[in-house]
């Protein structure tokens, strides 16, 4: 039980839920050790919370751990950035995960694998994508004496599927392949991820299940569609639990880099492709490195994606941009980095967005790829070693920075990719002439011009939810944001 018993024996007590548990309980060290045994698999929405001396759990009866299988996480001590990542998961996965691991790193090794990903990036997503200077964008951010940086998109809202999650998809679609499994599971809520994969897995002959919950399902029915004609399944129950009930002949495919150890590598290492090409074209374009990339963070892989070639660069800053949804007064937000804390969460070690008593909180975004209540842990690790920068922009601005770059460019930037761009408005006025920035652009924003088109900022409605005739419920009802008064936030020590 060591894994555990490293955070629970900090704790004073068990809160109720556990009590109700069969559990053991030994002193270390003058400290409480607990070790819970539960019997169910499902693994979704399983938290425990580590750092208020209080030990409790999300769903409880959802999360699994006896003292066998703890033996062998304490013998897996891999996949950790600093405290963070891990494999907090039951003994019939970690041989599963053990066996994805060596299968990854034997396809990173194998010139024939990375051949054929690299064909398929070129031909099938349309790598590489363009480093574009923005010109109009960088002149509206000069001051009055002509002075400010240079703004490169990276135009990652170019590739096949219409964002960066196709590196990724057709990656792990390719490694599933490989290792004879016939299907890929996988979920998604903002559909795009989904959808690569659905088309990932038609190119290469494979059956995908696409998991997505109800609420996404109805905001983003042109996605639904599209993964339907892709030859998909798509269905509402959780994708971890399906992996588990196939495992011999199904893969996990995770959206980001989240979960446990070997997945937030290895999306990573997927994803990595866009910053090795930043530097490329940095170098071919003004013969240097960027000063600062910035990219929007959900569960953070197209942040790590462009981040991590440049992460031994202590020149380059690294800024990553949360969504503060209705404002982070108001609890209605996906800022997990900002205001989350510590905890485990679909297996892995990260800053998550909970209550005092564990339990997942709902995240909000304008951006539905954003609203995710965990965060990968090389992210977290990146926040505590201070070599990563972190702040928050909210819905209204990152509905304003769609504008903008649609007005300025022509070009339409996911409402994901719209909060990266909405942090220029802070940061270009701090820079010195000329710095080279880099933000990424993660998607296209066709699929978000109808929310953009409807979005009313929380102020405009003076404290009502507006009347919902429009056939956009949904919409309305995800954008209502509550005054700074009607809403208490979620105390936090
Ligand atoms: C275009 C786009 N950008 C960003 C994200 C956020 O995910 P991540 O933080 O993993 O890049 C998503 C998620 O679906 C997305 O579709």
């Amino acid at each position: 039980m060591r894994t555990v018993c490293n955070y629970l024996q900090y704790s004073t007590f068990l809160a109720p839920s556990w009590q109700n548990l069969p559990h053991t309980h030994a002193k270390k060290g003058g400290k409480s050790c607990y070790t819970i045994m539960v019997s169910s698999t499902k693994l979704t929405n399983a938290s425990i919370k580590v750092d208020k001396g209080v030990a409790s759990s999300t769903h409880m009866t959802n999360f699994t751990i006896n003292t066998t299988q703890t033996r062998t996480q304490t013998q897996t001590q891999t996949g950790r950035f600093g405290k963070y990542g891990g494999k907090y998961v039951p003994e019939l996965l970690i041989s599963c995960l053990n066996r994805l691991e060596d299968e990854f790193y034997k396809a990173l090794d194998d010139p024939e694998f990375q051949e054929e990903l690299a064909e398929g990036l070129r031909d099938y997503v349309g790598r590489e994508t363009p480093l574009y200077y923005a010109e109009r964008l960088t002149k509206y951010y000069k001051d009055v004496n002509g002075q400010g940086p240079e703004i490169y998109l990276k135009r990652e809202d170019l590739n096949y599927g219409g964002g960066h999650n196709m590196n990724n998809a057709l990656a792990q679609s390719m490694l599933a392949k490989r290792m004879g499994c016939t299907t890929v599971v996988t979920a998604t809520a903002a559909g795009q991820h989904g959808l690569a994969t659905a088309a990932a897995c038609a190119k290469l002959g494979l059956q995908c299940t696409v998991f997505m919950g109800q609420a996404d399902i109805e905001r983003r029915p042109s996605a639904v569609s599209l993964i339907e004609l892709l030859g998909a399944q798509e269905a509402s129950s959780e994708a971890i639990r399906e992996w588990v009930g196939s495992i011999e002949t199904s893969y996990y495919s995770p959206a980001s880099v989240i979960g446990p150890h070997p997945y937030p590598t290895m999306v990573r290492e997927f994803q990595s492709v866009i910053g090795k090409e930043v530097r490329r074209q940095a170098m071919e374009k003004w013969g240097g490195l960027p000063d600062v990339l910035v990219a929007c963070v959900g569960g953070g892989s197209n942040a790590m994606g462009l981040f991590h070639e440049f992460r031994h660069d202590e020149g380059v800053r690294l800024v990553g941009v949360e969504a503060a949804g209705c404002g982070l007064w108001s609890g209605k937000h996906s800022a997990t980095l900002a205001e989350g804390d510590v905890g485990v969460y679909h297996g892995t070690m990260s800053y998550l967005l909970q209550d005092d008593e564990g339990q997942i909180l709902h995240a909000h975004s304008v951006a539905n790829g954003l609203e995710c209540p965990g965060v990968g842990p090389e992210l977290s690790y990146l926040k505590d070693s201070s070599r990563g920068e972190f702040d928050t922009v909210t819905d209204e601005e990152a509905v304003e920075a769609y504008k903008r770059l649609c007005r300025l460019e022509g070009i339409f930037p996911a409402l994901e990719a719209s909060h990266a761009l909405a942090f220029l408005e802070k940061l270009c006025p701090t820079l010195p002439h000329g710095t080279k920035v880099v933000v990424n652009c993660s998607g296209r924003g066709d699929k978000d011009a109808a929310r953009v088109l409807q979005f009313k900022p929380a102020h405009s409605y003076d404290g009502q939810q507006p009347e919902q005739s429009n056939g956009y419920d949904q919409i309305w009802e995800n954008q209502y944001c509550p005054l700074p008064n009607a809403t208490k936030k979620i105390s936090r020590n």
